[in-house]
């Protein structure tokens, strides 16, 4: 298991912490708060003074580290959370607290922002811990050896709170999902050769073992009994076997329905005999996101210990070109019975989606939600910062879209209108994988419909969100834990 950062609460006068950093979380245009005045007043009045005189203005993401004089936190960094929104503010501000913690390697850190309680104390935890995530699994020096004046990674990271009895609940809850988007972030981060289909059996595995979940792990021999004729397409491509992984996670009554959560799970795409130009397409290797993302929330529901039922489907397989591999023109059909032309097999994912989603079906979900890396599309037309959100069942959406913003991953709904489907007709078959050159994000979503019927579905598109591909200030370039907190939100708004 990836090493967490130990995260714990303590009250008391920050001006009496002994800690190499304590950040404080200011809002805009503020004043020295009155929990702060003896701090300010060990500063020797510094903070006051950077206040009054506009050297620090609370704006968002604006940042200034004081050092004292003498006694109390060695430094104090203060942080901007500008006009935002209360729990948005502190669990930006914390993020940014924990990426400038790690830079300077100083192994602890704390965390001070003003009556931090509840969801705005669930946030700093998230926070601290995802901006203090650092990828080191294969450099070979220690980070000790680069900077050996300074030798420490963050460790560790103390909140303080008024009342440390009242901030169990939202200290465990932040925890739980700190881990969960750990997790995810790390399993994007491998590459192919590291994390392939059978890698994420294995954490499946693990995660299973260590909250005593159901697993259930299918390779290609099942595919074939169950008449996976969409997901094999995909999988004949590579000697790898591919994975279907069924988690199950029972913590509601019995024979309560299950929310499903499920995942595209390519542990590389190449594009197929559709390939992929050169140019980044070592990127490739985060086509298992929705996947990571869906063992992530599930890590982080078992630590909750939610009281309801969740089911994690994965479809994990790689997306190659060999002699035997899938070609355009190829008609496969599906589990669900469905005929489908694989006119494009570089869109890989809807075909194993389409056979994971009608698998979901045997257990009657009350509701099912994908997350998958799914059209680059998706990129262009919403970026990295905002999910693509679709669905058949608009009160689903909508429970969505409020859990994405719960969770600080906002999302936006595209509309799955019927004039679509003519795009997605076939000549020879029943549908066709890819739609015409326009509104790609939304054939994709209208290609799994066509296996969601009668079941109540929303499908999250990942693809510029779950990897940025530029620095978020709060976060460098790379796997952001989306939509760990979109699917662990949604569960929770449903669980007793
Ligand atoms: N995994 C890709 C989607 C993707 C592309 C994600 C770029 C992030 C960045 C997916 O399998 C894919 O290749 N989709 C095609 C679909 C097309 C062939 C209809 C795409 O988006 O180009
Ligand atoms: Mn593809
Ligand atoms: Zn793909």
């Amino acid at each position: 298991m990836i090493k967490p950062l130990d995260l714990s609460v303590r009250a008391g006068d920050p001006a009496r912490l002994a800690t190499p950093l304590l950040a404080v979380a200011l809002p805009a245009e503020p004043s020295v708060p009155r929990a702060l005045a003896a701090l300010d007043k060990k500063y020797e009045g510094a903070i006051g003074r950077a206040i009054r005189r506009k050297d620090f203005t609370g704006g968002k993401d604006e940042t200034l580290l004081l050092f004292s004089p003498g006694g109390g936190p060695e430094r104090v960094l203060l942080v901007g959370m500008g006009s935002a929104e209360r729990v948005k503010g502190v669990t930006r501000a914390a993020t940014l607290a924990g990426r400038r913690a790690q830079g300077l390697n100083i192994g602890t850190m704390a965390f001070w922002a003003a009556d931090l309680e509840g969801a705005a104390l669930e946030g700093a935890v998230i926070g601290v811990s995802a901006g203090s995530w650092e990828f080191r699994e294969f450099h070979s020096k220690p980070k000790e050896a680069l900077n050996a004046r300074r030798p420490k990674p963050l460790a560790s990271a103390v909140l303080l709170v008024p009342n440390v009895r009242a901030a169990s609940g939202a200290l465990g809850a932040g925890v739980a999902v700190a881990a969960g988007q750990r997790l995810t972030r790390f399993l994007a981060m491998l590459p192919g050769n590291v994390c392939t289909p059978e890698y994420l059996a294995r954490t499946a595995r693990e995660i299973a073992k260590r909250h005593r979940l159901g697993v259930k792990v299918m390779g290609r021999r099942d595919l074939q009994r169950l008449k996976m004729g969409s997901f094999l397409a995909v999988a004949q491509g590579t000697p790898q076997d591919p994975k279907l992984i069924a988690l199950e996670y029972r913590g509601g009554r019995r024979g309560e329905a299950p929310i499903a959560l499920v995942g595209k799970g390519l542990c590389f795409d190449s594009g197929g005999i559709s390939i992929k130009p050169a140019p980044s397409m070592e990127l490739m290797k985060f086509d298992m996101s929705g996947a990571a993302g869906v063992l992530g929330a599930m890590e982080a529901i078992a630590r909750m210990r939610l009281r309801i039922n969740v089911v994690a489907l994965i479809g994990s397989t790689t997306n190659m070109l060999s002699g035997e591999a899938m070609k355009p023109g190829d008609v496969v059909r599906a589990m669900s019975g469905k005929s489908i032309e694989i006119q494009n097999t570089d869109a890989e994912g809807r075909l194993v989606l389409a056979d994971v989603l009608s698998y979901a079906r045997r257990y009657k979900p009350q509701a099912i939600v994908d997350a998958a890396t799914l059209t680059g599309a998706c990129v262009v037309a919403l970026g990295n910062t905002t999910v693509g959100v679709m669905g058949n069942d608009q009160a689903v959406v909508d429970e969505v879209l409020a859990a994405g913003r719960r969770g600080n991953e906002v999302g936006w709904q595209l509309p799955l209108f019927e004039e679509y489907k003519e795009l997605i007709k076939s000549d020879v078959a029943d549908i066709r994988n890819i739609g015409g050159r326009g509104a790609g994000t939304i054939t994709a979503a209208l290609f799994l419909a066509e296996f969601t019927e009668g079941m109540p579905w929303v499908h999250l598109d990942v693809a510029g969100t779950a990897y940025s591909e530029n620095d978020l200030v709060v976060m460098p370039k790379g796997p952001t834990g989306t939509p760990v907190r979109t699917f662990v939100e949604f569960v929770r708004g449903r669980a007793r």
